[in-house]
């Protein structure tokens, strides 16, 4: 009897005061999309092209990433040459300014439903809501996610002189949880 009590508890609906707004919603958006089209981020999310971008390092915007390098349908640049022949999986601090950033894993472009280089907040807002286009996540799995990633964690300390999205990986996920309670609003469309 007391579980099915506590039962019922649990699943009493969360009181109307206890929803964020839309606007509050929206507001939580813009701080997560300041991240993602920052540079350190969409370096990584480009299209199909398969171009990593230097974007946001010395060598000014729009620069495609030097040596020709290609991440072909692999994302690893296994067609041609892969990203691991100068970005070894190992971690590092990244301290030397111009040398390859290297993590603990394999550096790689996400798959290219995850571009998000060049499109406006409202494209990458219903990227990111959709489980077809945000790699496979609900949105509470998605906020406890990025807490793991190496890719997420390099791009907050990047190390060697570059900069980093506003705010922190911490600041992120309070955001996500607040859009995703506001029901995940986007500002072109509900
Ligand atoms: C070195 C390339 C790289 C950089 C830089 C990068 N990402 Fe990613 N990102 C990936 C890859 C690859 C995936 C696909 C998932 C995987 O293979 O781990 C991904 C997936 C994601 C996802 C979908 C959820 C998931 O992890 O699968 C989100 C959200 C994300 N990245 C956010 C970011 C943010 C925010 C930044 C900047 C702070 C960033 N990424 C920087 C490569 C990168
Ligand atoms: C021939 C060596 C080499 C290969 C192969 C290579 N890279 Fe790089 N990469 C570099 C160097 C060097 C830098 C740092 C440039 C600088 O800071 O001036 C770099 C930087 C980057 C950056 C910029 C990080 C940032 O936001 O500041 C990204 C993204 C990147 N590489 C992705 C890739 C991907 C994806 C592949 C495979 C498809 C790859 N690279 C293959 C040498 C390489």
């Amino acid at each position: 009897m007391r579980a099915l009590i506590l039962a019922l508890i649990l699943a009493a609906p969360v009181a109307a005061q206890d929803i964020p707004s839309r606007d509050d919603g929206l507001a939580a958006w813009d701080e997560i999309f300041a991240v993602t089209s920052h540079p350190r981020c969409t370096n990584c999310h480009v299209g199909d092209a398969g171009v990593p971008m230097w974007n946001g390092l010395i060598y000014g915007s729009d620069t495609v990433h030097g040596m020709h390098v290609q991440a072909g349908e692999s994302r690893v640049g296994a067609e041609t040459m892969a990203c691991r022949t100068c970005h070894i999986s190992a971690q590092s601090d990244n301290a030397t300014p111009h040398a390859p950033p290297m993590i603990d894993d394999a550096w790689r472009l996400p798959p290219t439903e995850l571009a998000w280089l060049g499109k406006t907040s409202d494209k990458v807002c219903a990227q990111l809501r959709n489980p077809d286009t945000n790699d496979g996540f609900a949105m509470d799995e998605l906020a406890t996610h990025l807490e793991t990633s190496l890719f997420v964690a390099w791009g907050f300390a990047p190390g060697a002189g570059r900069d980093e999205p506003p705010g922190t990986l911490d600041d992120m996920v309070v955001a996500l949880k607040l859009w995703a309670a506001a029901g995940t609003p986007c500002a072109a469309n509900p």
